[in-house]
Formats: C-alpha cells, structure tokens, sequence
C-alpha cells in the first residue's frame, strides 16, 4: 500500500483493548442525520460528524455497544478498518489484502461483503464485491490453508466496502440485520412506517411522556410504540441478534453488564395516557400483538374508532399520525375528504393540543386547512415527506 493508505489497525473489530477509539459510523436515512447525531451525543460518541446519508463518530468498545443498544434513527452501525486509493481492481485487491483479516475471521466463518460505490473508476458494486471477497478468500487460504465460506444472508461477519471518488473505505458491519428490525414487529398492515422513521418523527414531536399521546390511525401501531419505549428509555434493541455478537472479540459479559445498565435505567411506567386508534379492526389486533411483544402492552391503549369519532384525552397532549396518501392506499376523493375531515377535527376538537402529519401528498394536507408552525423533511423509503406540525391554539 502506498502512503495515502490508512490501515486504523488501532481501531480493528479484533485484538483491541475495549477502552482503545474505535472510528464508527452509522448510515441513516436521508434527513435524520441531525437527530442521529443527537442521539449518538446523548450516548457519549465523540468525534460526531454528520455527511449525507450518516453521521461518523468514534468511541470505544462500549459506545459501539450502546449505539447498537440505543440507537433509533441509524439503519446500520459500521466499524471502519481501513481506507486506501482504489482506481483499479488490482488497488482494490491489494488494499483489501493489506488489511488484518487473519485477526478478525478465522476459516471456520462465514463472509459477506456489501458494495456501495459512486464516482469511481471501478463501476460495477457487485464486481467490486467479488473482488474484495476474493482478496479476503485468497489471504486466508494462504495463511491457514483453508477459506471461508460466502453466506449473504446471514454471515459471521459482514463486511462494508464503499468506494467514492476512487478510494476504499472498508468497514465491518456491527448491526447484522439493519437496526429498524426491533425484535416485536411480525404483523404487518398494510402501510407500517420503518420503525427508525417513527423514531426520527416521534424525535421531532419531542414528545417526552409528560403529555398524553394520540395516534388517530395508528396502523401496525410503530409511532406509538417507539415514542412509549424512548419515553421508558428502553434500549432500542434490547433483546435481539447483532452482527457484533459473532464476532471473534465480541465480549459479551461487557454486552450484558451495559444491557442490564441500560434496562435498570429505564423507567417501568409511564404516568400519562398514549393512544392508539384505527378503523381497521386487524390493525388493532396487529398493534396488541406487537405491544405485548414489545412489552408495551401496559402502556399504551388500542381500541377500534373511526378518526370521525376521536375525542382528546385531556387538554393539551401531543397528536401524532400517518393518514394514507394514496400511493399505497386508498382512492382520491376519499382520500381528500379525510384530509378536510382531519383539519375540521383538529380546530374543533383539539384546542390545545399539537398536532404532528407525516404527508406523503403535500396536495392532499393542504387539504387539512391548517398552516404549519414548522415543517420537516424525511423519507419514508424513496419518497420525500414532510412532518407537519400544527399548534392548535
Ligand atoms: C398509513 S397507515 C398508518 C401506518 C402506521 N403509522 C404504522 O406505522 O403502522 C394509515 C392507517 O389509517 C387507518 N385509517 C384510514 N382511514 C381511517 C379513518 N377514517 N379512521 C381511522 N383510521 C383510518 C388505516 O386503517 C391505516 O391503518
């Protein structure tokens, strides 16, 4: 490798001390990279640097631990390794085999390696892919005399290769199955939100368990149940697989000391009612399910009823929903006449209370009728959306 290559050996998956920096980053949805970088502030992360699309930071083993625990905006928590010029496979090839990978995998594993490139030389992710995969197999075998075996799906370690502007940055990914994989959801209506983007809302709304909270159409139930479990200060991912945990240095009495830590912190109730409403009598069942698997069952409440008949439970409170908007549900005159109906109800039954709209259509919550006090942009999947928030004086 030439000088412009950077091994942080220092800051490899293996063989470091738990207290030595680790440079980490976590990839997240376009437009939450703020709130995630609010969060990995509130966990201790030092070094927090937001770029489109994630935010890096660096800490020891156990804010690697705790993003992972905590997190509820990232998708994925990546350790970087190194870092090197690649305007060719053969610079990729013999980058990849620079790095300590004796240290961190042994023939018995199983491998995978994720591509993300842009502005480069090499143009095809899948090709670069193999390539890195091959110079991985290859040092391996060299030095044990056997190799590992490829598993896509669920690998021992996952390894993140991301090449821009014709230089390598390789990294292993901690989070297994990316991090909105909670653990509780299995039912599945028609138009559940990803849990990180309920999260990055429920951020926004700045709802903190000392007002009532109301989702008027709550589906699969994902903003009330993430806003409840931050409320609690729940871990985020309390009781599910990482990728870390399969890893050769993976220490897992630190694991469960910090997860005992984090669990002993978090409140066991909360003193304020959090509802849930939907017309749809199996959205109801799915959000019990999901609650009681979630351990949020005691609270938070779910009853059938149409938005027609939603009254407030008190006040002032937070008001936060998800109505359909068309792409996945619903027809449009239907459509635009609950938008009417939902600013008739907000004015006339909501005084006092805020109000927040996730709007997929910005034609149809015009429709509501109401002027925003602020809006905020995020993306649910490919489409960009904006949060609506009204304060209904
Ligand atoms: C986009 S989904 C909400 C998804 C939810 N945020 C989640 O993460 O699962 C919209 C929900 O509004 C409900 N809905 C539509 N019209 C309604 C109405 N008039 N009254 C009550 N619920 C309604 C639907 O049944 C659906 O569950």
């Amino acid at each position: 490798m030439n000088e412009s290559s950077t091994v942080i050996r220092r800051k490899g998956a293996a063989a470091v001390a738990a207290s030595r920096p680790l440079a980490l980053f976590a990839t997240v949805a376009l437009g939450v990279e703020e709130l995630t970088a609010g969060e990995l502030q509130r966990l201790g992360a030092s070094e927090i640097q937001m770029v489109r699309g994630g935010v890096s930071f660096s800490g020891d083993r156990r804010i690697l631990y705790r993003s992972l625990m905590r997190l509820r905006t990232a998708s994925r928590v990546l350790v970087q390794l190194g870092s090197f010029p690649c305007g060719s496979p053969q610079e990729l090839y013999d980058g990849i085999r620079s790095l300590p990978w004796t240290e961190l995998l042994t023939p018995a594993m199983t491998l995978a390696v994720d591509c993300t490139l842009r502005d480069s030389a090499i143009t095809h992710s899948h090709f670069a892919a193999l390539k890195a995969k091959d110079a991985i197999v290859d040092l391996l075998r060299d030095a044990t005399g056997s190799r590992p075996n490829i598993e896509t799906k669920a690998p021992d370690l996952r390894v993140n290769l991301h090449i821009a502007k014709n230089r390598a940055t390789v990294s292993l990914d901690a989070s297994g199955a990316p991090l909105d994989r909670r653990g509780w959801r299995l039912d599945r209506n028609d138009a559940p939100l990803r849990e990180t983007l309920a999260a990055a809302i429920m951020l926004h709304t700045g709802w903190d368990g000392s007002v009532p909270l109301l989702d008027p159409m709550c589906g699969s139930g994902t903003l009330l149940l993430e806003g409840a479990a931050m409320a609690l200060g729940q871990p985020a991912g309390g009781g599910r697989e990482f990728g870390l945990m399969r890893w050769r240095d993976f220490d897992r009495r630190l694991w469960e000391r910090l997860l005992q830590e984090e669990q002993a912190a978090a409140a066991s109730s909360l003193t304020v009612p959090v509802l849930g409403y939907d017309r749809d009598p199996r959205a109801i069942i799915a959000c019990r399910e999901n609650a009681r698997r979630a351990g949020l069952e005691y609270a938070i409440s779910f009853d059938r009823r149409p938005f027609e008949d939603t009254e407030p439970c008190g006040h002032q409170g937070v008001l936060v929903m998800n109505p359909p908007y068309g792409v996945r549900m619903g027809d449009k005159s239907e459509l635009e006449a609950l938008y009417r109906k939902i600013g008739e109800v907000f004015k006339r039954r909501f005084t006092g209370w805020t109000a927040y709209l996730l709007a997929g259509d910005l034609e149809l919550a015009r429709l509501v009728g109401l002027k925003p006090a602020r809006r905020f942009v995020l993306f649910n999947g490919p489409l960009e959306c904006r949060l609506l928030k009204y304060e209904l004086y």
